[in-house]
């Protein structure tokens, strides 16, 4: 990577991952600072976060709170008997990933770490806790590995099998385009991961381009299996302070509205998102914050991702509109059902349940066309039942008229006489 130079000390080296990770600058703005301090003179002491705070990509306090973390990493290669941490791996809004050995059988692991400022919040370490035995439970080559779970010196880890690739978000963060086919057979695997969660009655809850990793051998792996996002996360994603929990870009309506009775059906959807991003390169909704982001989960209809790409079939279209659906009840109930369509989408043949639920709307686009009807129709009696009255106004005139003219043919007969 950037970062592979003799001349840069371990710490730079941690720092530049951690700034780009932590999205305090761009990948391009560390590079620009290490070939800089490549061309300064050998005897220049100038360390990359010199360069990086001298030329306003990062700032001291951003500085300062990775310089913490670096530190904290070194507390926990120390805390944890049996794992060797062997460097960081990533970082999300919870935890902290490290690359570690597991002494004892010699193999690489991934350790996730809770860093200490959160351990005072009990419902946090909870959640920590669950996730861990959630994942253990689980045992599908799609679904990352849950090893050991423990508590070291106001330490909290979580020990799972290591996955030596990288996130679907590494992919279309470079703006990586997936063709049909390619996504469809990602997306299958997930769909099997999901569909042996679900059987065991558990919902992933944020499936997202983050916690999915593709290995060397380009399989998928599910991650973060069985955290569970607390409504509090969208309470703070609601009130614009949900920066550290990410924009919610894949998340179902129903998790917005906060209903408490979250089913599979919102993994369909989360996957649905997922996939309109691989194949359209962008997001189902975009918006500045992350609340205005919500109200369009919410409100506004989504963009056949075939006028996006057009190159899509109209198949794979449906299936994703299908997954999609604003209201729980009209998407697919289930992971088989799911697979069924993608299947027959990936084999070239029409997503017949997809094509079920437009059948559905159709009727009830036709039952709304049969109530205009009706209405039109109503609007016909209206205006029979006006030429009835002009009728017999037109009668009663004619036979006023009529007794007009033999009153005035009388008054000619008496005249004349
Ligand atoms: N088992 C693993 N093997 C290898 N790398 C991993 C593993 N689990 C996580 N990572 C890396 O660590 C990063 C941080 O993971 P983490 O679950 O803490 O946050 P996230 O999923 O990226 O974001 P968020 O906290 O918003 O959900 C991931 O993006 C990934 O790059
Ligand atoms: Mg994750």
């Amino acid at each position: 990577m950037f970062l592979a130079d003799n001349e840069m000390t371990n710490y730079d080296t941690i720092l530049g991952r951690m700034v780009v990770d932590q999205r305090f600058c761009t990948e391009d703005e560390v590079r620009q600072c290490v070939e800089e301090k490549k061309k300064r003179a050998p005897d220049d002491p100038s360390t990359l976060e010199q360069i990086l705070l001298d030329r306003r990509f990062v700032t001291s306090t951003q500085v300062g709170r990775l310089r913490n973390q670096i530190h904290e990493s070194k507390d926990v290669s120390t805390q944890i008997p049996g794992y060797k941490i062997l460097g960081k791996l990533g970082s999300g809004a919870m935890a902290v990933v490290y690359k570690a050995k597991q002494v004892s059988l010699d193999r690489t692991v991934a350790v996730k770490v809770l860093p200490k400022k959160f351990v005072q919040k009990s419902d946090y370490v909870e959640r920590f806790y669950k996730e861990g035995r959630v994942a253990a439970k689980m045992n599908h080559n799609n679904i990352v590995q849950a090893i050991d779970v423990g508590e070291i010196g106001g330490l909290y880890y979580f020990v799972m099998e290591y996955v030596e690739g990288k996130t679907l978000y590494d992919d279309l963060s470079k703006g990586k385009i997936f063709n049909e086919d390619e996504a469809i057979d990602l997306i299958l695997q997930l769909v099997s991961a999901l569909a042996h969660a679900h059987s065991l009655g558990l919902i992933h809850r944020d499936v997202k381009p983050k916690n999915i990793m593709i290995n060397k051998e380009n399989v998928v792996k599910l991650a973060d299996m069985g955290l569970a996002r607390e409504t509090s996360d969208i309470k703070a994603a609601k009130n614009e302070q949900g920066k550290a929990f990410g924009t919610p870009y894949y998340i179902a309506p129903e998790q917005i509205r906060g209903l408490v009775d979250i089913d599979g059906r919102a993994d369909i959807y989360a996957l649905g998102a997922t996939l309109f991003h691989m194949v359209t390169g962008r997001v189902p909704f975009e918006a500045s914050a992350p609340s205005e982001v919500m109200k369009k989960h919410l409100k506004e209809p989504l963009t056949p991702p075939d006028h996006i790409n057009t190159a899509l079939t109209a198949g794979i279209s449906e299936v994703i509109e299908g997954m999609m659906t604003k209201d729980r009840n009209n998407r697919y109930r289930n992971m088989d059902e799911l697979m069924t369509d993608l299947q027959a989408v990936r084999e070239g043949r029409p997503p017949l349940l997809a094509r079920q639920k437009f059948n559905v709307e159709a009727l009830e686009s036709l039952e709304e066309g049969m109530a205009l009807e009706t209405m039109v129709g109503d609007e016909n009696m209206y205006s029979e039942e006006l030429i009835g009255k002009y009728r017999m106004f037109v009668i009663i005139l004619g036979v006023l008229s009529a007794m007009l003219g033999l009153a005035v043919l009388l008054l000619l007969i008496l005249m004349l006489k």
